[in-house]
């Protein structure tokens, strides 16, 4: 009886063939009125990148990578495609930084581009620079933008509407550093432009990290949105922004107390909808709310305390859970609910929680996949994927392959880990754009 009273206080967590394929339907119908430029929460937008590595990039580049767990800095050298030198520093934004106002934390930016060149003796030299800055733009050119919205963690003051390119330059600029920013690119699409690099059916790119997004290649007439000549570009990529899906209730139909209580509690609440179900900052709560839901229904010894179960722990719990153990996912309970008399039941309800979560996370990202997949018609596309969730959720890459393919199941498809969008995927697009202009000018 208890079980039956657990599974039905959760049920709201599974998502059957039915709802998923209205996710899909309501899916494709926001991302077309997106493409239109007409309301919708998918913002379909233009990165202007118009074509994929073809083993002629050349060249010493900077990247730089903001968004995901690690702000980085890269210097990379390509010789006819391939990666023949890297340098990679990491560098911890506090929270006062994430929290501050922009030009503070740009100013931070062009401080470590600056103690990163020093530190290589290259104070002196002059670079093209990627930056991959992981958030939605409103992108003019390869290489301009502006934020529309902070995600995640980040909520500095000032910046948005600000184009992010011209101002790291202007941060760059008064160091004396001689380095101008040549692309201005999402994680997804540097994702994307990794992955085709290993792979040239590659023609999505994912991440599944902090935050989830995908981006795809589109016929370049089915895009409205333009502020450059395009007549001879077939297609480009556009980054969906999917993190936002559902901002406007058009998937109210599925969403649940847990999905309120876990937007509630964010730090920017109301927004980014469909990135909660998914993203590796939000699993975690998730599962919190509902093994406290259940504690409150007297299902579950205690609630955890707040801010303690992490996505790592769902991961675990996963991992334990597919060789048959508890002993990790009782010492994680232990730990996250003080003095609660915890046993090995429940930690199989845990596990059994955190499933459900991962499940569903995984149905939902293989909606926006499988649909992307029926729109491009091509004979197989490899979907490139990175990020924390996917590299180190033990189930999730095995789960989307089925889901795809159960939304999917005409279309040839594989999954590709493709990782370091923001480094070599950013240094390719530089290249990429270097090209184009030579073969303009
Ligand atoms: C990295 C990519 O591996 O994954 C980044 O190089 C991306 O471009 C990141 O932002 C996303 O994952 P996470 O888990 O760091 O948010
Ligand atoms: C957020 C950002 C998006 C990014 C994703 C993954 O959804 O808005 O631009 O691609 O996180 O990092």
């Amino acid at each position: 009886i208890r079980t039956q009273k657990i599974e039905s206080r959760l049920q709201a967590l599974v998502l059957c063939g039915g709802v998923l394929r209205r996710v899909g339907d309501v899916f494709e119908a926001e991302l077309e009125r997106g493409l239109r430029e007409q309301p919708s929460s998918l913002q379909m937008e233009n990165t202007y990148v118009p074509e994929l590595p073809d083993g002629t990039e050349e060249g010493v580049f900077l990247a730089l990578d903001l968004g995901g767990t690690n702000f980085r800095v890269l210097l990379l050298e390509l010789r006819a495609g391939q990666l023949v030198r890297q340098h990679v520093k990491q560098y911890h934004i506090n929270n006062a930084l994430r929290l501050g106002t922009g030009d503070e934390l740009f100013n931070f930016l062009a401080d470590c581009v600056q103690d990163f060149v020093h530190e290589l003796g290259m104070e002196d030299q002059e670079f093209s620079l990627g930056f991959t800055f992981s958030f939605p733009m409103k992108q003019h050119s390869i290489s301009s933008g502006e934020l529309i919205t902070w995600t995640k963690s980040f909520k500095c003051s000032g910046l948005e509407g600000v184009d992010v390119a011209a101002l790291l330059e202007r941060c760059l600029r008064a160091r004396r550093l001689r380095i101008t920013v040549r692309v201005l690119l999402n994680d997804t699409t540097g994702t994307l432009v990794a992955g085709a690099h290993i792979d040239p059916n590659v023609g999505i790119g994912v991440i599944l990290g902090t935050g989830s997004n995908g981006c795809y290649m589109e016929r370049a007439s089915r895009v409205q949105h333009w502020e450059a000549a395009h007549e001879r570009v077939q297609d480009v990529c556009v980054d969906v922004e999917w993190g936002a899906f559902g901002d406007n209730g058009c998937l109210d139909f599925f969403r649940t107390e847990f999905d309120k209580e876990v937007d509630a509690n964010s730090l920017l609440a109301t927004s980014f909808t469909f990135e909660k179900y998914i993203g590796g900052k939000y699993l975690g709560s998730l599962l919190s709310a509902a093994l406290g839901a259940l504690a409150r229904d007297q299902l579950f010894p205690a609630e955890p305390e707040p801010d303690q179960l992490q996505t790592a722990h769902l991961s675990l719990f996963e991992e334990e859970n597919c060789a048959g153990e508890v002993a990790q996912t009782l010492r994680v309970l232990r730990e996250v609910c003080p003095g609660a008399a915890l046993t090995a039941h429940d930690a199989l309800v845990a596990q059994h929680v955190a499933h459900l979560i991962s499940n569903r996370a995984a149905q939902l990202v293989s909606v926006c996949i499988a649909t992307l997949l029926r729109r491009m018609r091509r004979p197989h596309v490899a979907v490139a994927v990175d990020g924390s969730v996917y590299k180190h959720h033990p189930r999730i890459a095995g789960l989307m392959d089925k889901y795809i393919t159960l939304l999917a199941p005409d279309h040839s498809f594989s999954l590709l880990g493709a990782e370091d969008g923001s480094g070599k995927g950013s240094a390719l697009t530089a290249a990429i754009a270097a090209r184009i202009a030579a073969r303009d000018a």
